[in-house]
């Protein structure tokens, strides 16, 4: 068995992040949102993976990845030109998957449960195809399975205005070869993209066994900032184990599970966790609320804030205002200016959201 995972792709959803940087590559609790995947595979017993990578942002993730060895794997990085679909992925993959079986994991999607099982009982039965579905409160935002009574799927539908039922498929399928065969016959659809939904519809239709297996632990789509600060505070509650590795001084007050890197230093600060610190960070008279996660290099003085993502090298610095819910990029500055008239300054790039009060 073999596994491809999905980092290619625009990445519009979350710019600017995905202006400068791949949007797999972005932080959930310190750990970039690819290697939960990687990590998951490797636990279920695959240790042979592609990755797709796309020209803007396959550089870096080739570079931050590595060969797969600090993940007990082999890793094949797999260039596609452009995003021309799900589908197309697999397609330019087929000469690394070869006849094998594969599970096809997309790189910006985090599940709670384990894949062993799944994987287990697809080859166990002999399927084409397995699909992963869960319950959702808005199926019309997602691809929609219809199923018969013994969970074989009949129909697929892509955000569909009248949903035929609330079961979104989650970004992980387990394939046979056999789909190589459908993808060749696929034509693009209206978005001008070759669909996996399509390719999985088409095995259906040719009397193919398809079913699908219902998730019951949270599932995640980070493609966008509510969902990526989600992310960040179910990993927060489920893994993290309290690590002072910095300098904390006396007057700091540190309560709940907290991890701080190793060369940061905290003074007289308050951090009520769960709360991730990275290495060389300097905090000073901060307060740091629950379910924030502070990258490597940053530093943050007069600061207030929760349930915030601060990406690496930013500066925080005297800033009257609580920050909250906030996703903060790299290398960003908020600084207090004693510049007069009293006015705020900005350079902002391209595709930033700002709230001010
Ligand atoms: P999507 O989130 O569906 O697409 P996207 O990355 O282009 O994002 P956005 O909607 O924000 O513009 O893609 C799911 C995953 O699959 C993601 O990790 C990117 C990857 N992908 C590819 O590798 N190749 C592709 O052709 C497409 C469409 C996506």
């Amino acid at each position: 068995m073999k596994a491809l995972i999905l980092s290619g792709g625009k990445g519009t959803r979350l710019r600017p992040l995905t202006h400068t940087g791949a949007k797999q590559l972005v932080p959930v609790v310190n750990k970039p949102i690819l290697w939960y995947g990687i990590e998951q595979i490797v636990a279920a017993g695959i240790t042979d993976i592609g990755i797709i990578i796309s020209p803007d942002t396959g550089d870096e993730i080739r570079q931050v990845t590595g060969d797969g060895e600090r993940f007990g794997c082999a890793i094949t990085y797999i260039p596609q030109r452009s995003p021309d679909g799900l589908a197309h992925a697999v397609k330019i993959a087929q000469p690394f998957l070869g006849d094998s079986p594969f599970l096809m994991y997309l790189g910006d999607n985090l599940i709670q449960d384990s894949l062993a099982n799944f994987v287990e009982e697809f080859l166990k039965q002999s399927l084409d195809a397995m699909i992963l579905l869960k319950q959702v409160p808005n199926p019309t935002a997602f691809g929609v399975a219809q199923l018969d009574g013994q969970g074989n799927v009949l129909r697929l539908v892509e955000k569909p205005k009248d949903p035929p039922s609330n079961f979104a498929l989650v970004g992980v399928y387990l394939f046979e070869s056999v789909i190589h065969e459908v993808i060749a016959t696929l034509q693009p659809s209206a978005r001008g993209e070759l669909e996996i939904t399509d390719a999985i519809q088409a095995l259906v239709n040719t009397g193919k066994t398809v079913i699908a297996k219902q998730l019951f632990g949270w599932w995640l789509d980070t493609g966008k900032k509510d969902d990526l600060l989600e992310a960040n505070q179910i990993i927060l509650d489920a893994t993290l184990t309290h690590a002072i590795d910095g300098d904390v001084d006396d007057a700091t007050k540190i309560s709940g599970r907290v991890q701080i890197g190793k060369r940061s230093n905290v003074i007289n600060s308050t951090i009520r966790g769960p709360v991730v610190i990275g290495e060389d960070c300097h905090i000073e008279n901060c307060f740091i609320g629950s379910y924030s996660s502070i990258a490597d290099r940053v530093k943050l003085v007069d600061v207030e804030m929760d349930h915030s993502v601060v990406l690496e090298g930013s500066i925080i610095e005297e800033l009257h205002q609580r920050i909250v819910d906030s996703l903060i990029g790299r290398r960003a500055k908020l600084v207090h200016s004693p510049q007069r008239p009293k006015a705020s300054r900005f350079m902002i790039g391209d595709d930033c959201q700002i709230e001010l009060v």
